[in-house]
């Protein structure tokens, strides 16, 4: 019987030098130093709003993200390797009914891009949401365009379904997105051991 997500947050989750968790209040600092110092990086992946919103605060975006996990909508976690803050794995637009789905999505700064450390973070994050929220199905969305990201997917061995045309708003504009996914029992063992498996362990 599957676990409701509600009641469950916050988790923290350790997977070898990789560590999975809640945004905290004391990581303002980190965070916003991060953030700038990716913001290049970033731009041409980032989520953007067409109604053209404000930047929000740290704190409210802090307050977003933990009433989104704590209401079971979604699983935001940031990643931390070797005690520092490093990037974020998300799984949001958590939808139960007939569905049991949720949405992976995730970047990571790039002092510490090439190293393995997405797939391994987003493998962790994977098998908690198949395992312990009880979740059928996890998909990632990604750009044509972003090789790095398309290399994610492939490590994963995520299953490709199809292009979804102007499907989310980034860096500005209405992008194409290719739609990857798994469900449940096509990793029966779980992304970790099938990553484990492949030597594809972070470096
Ligand atoms: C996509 C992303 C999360 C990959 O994370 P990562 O931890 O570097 O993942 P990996 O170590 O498995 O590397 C993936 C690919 O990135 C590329 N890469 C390797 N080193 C790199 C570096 N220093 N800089 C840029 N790209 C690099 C390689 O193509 C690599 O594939 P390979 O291992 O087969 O050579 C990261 O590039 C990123 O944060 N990009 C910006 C945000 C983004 O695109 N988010 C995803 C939106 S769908």
């Amino acid at each position: 019987m599957p676990a409701d997500a509600a009641g469950t947050w916050p988790v923290t989750l350790v997977e070898g030098p990789v560590t999975l968790r809640p945004l905290r209040r004391r990581d303002r600092r980190a965070w916003l130093d991060l953030r700038a110092a990716n913001a290049a990086w970033l731009r041409p992946w980032d989520a953007t709003s067409p109604v053209g919103a404000p930047p929000t605060s740290f704190g409210a975006y802090l307050r977003s993200q933990d009433r989104q996990g704590r209401s079971g909508e979604g699983l935001p976690f940031v990643v931390e390797v070797d005690g520092d803050l490093v990037g974020q794995v998300s799984i949001m637009t958590i939808v139960r009914g007939a569905l049991w789905s949720g949405s992976v999505g995730y970047w990571i700064s790039r002092h510490v891009a090439g190293r393995g450390i997405t797939p391994w973070a987003v493998a962790t994050a994977c098998d908690y949401a198949w395992g312990a929220l009880g979740l059928h199905r996890l998909e990632v969305n990604v750009r044509p365009e972003n090789g790095p990201s398309l290399r994610v997917v492939a490590k994963l061995g995520f299953r490709e379904e199809g292009l979804r045309r102007r499907f989310l708003h980034i860096d500005g504009d209405w992008r194409d997105h290719r739609s990857f996914a798994l469900t449940a029992e096509e990793v029966p063992g779980g992304l970790v051991r099938r990553l484990r498996a492949a030597g594809q362990v972070p470096r």
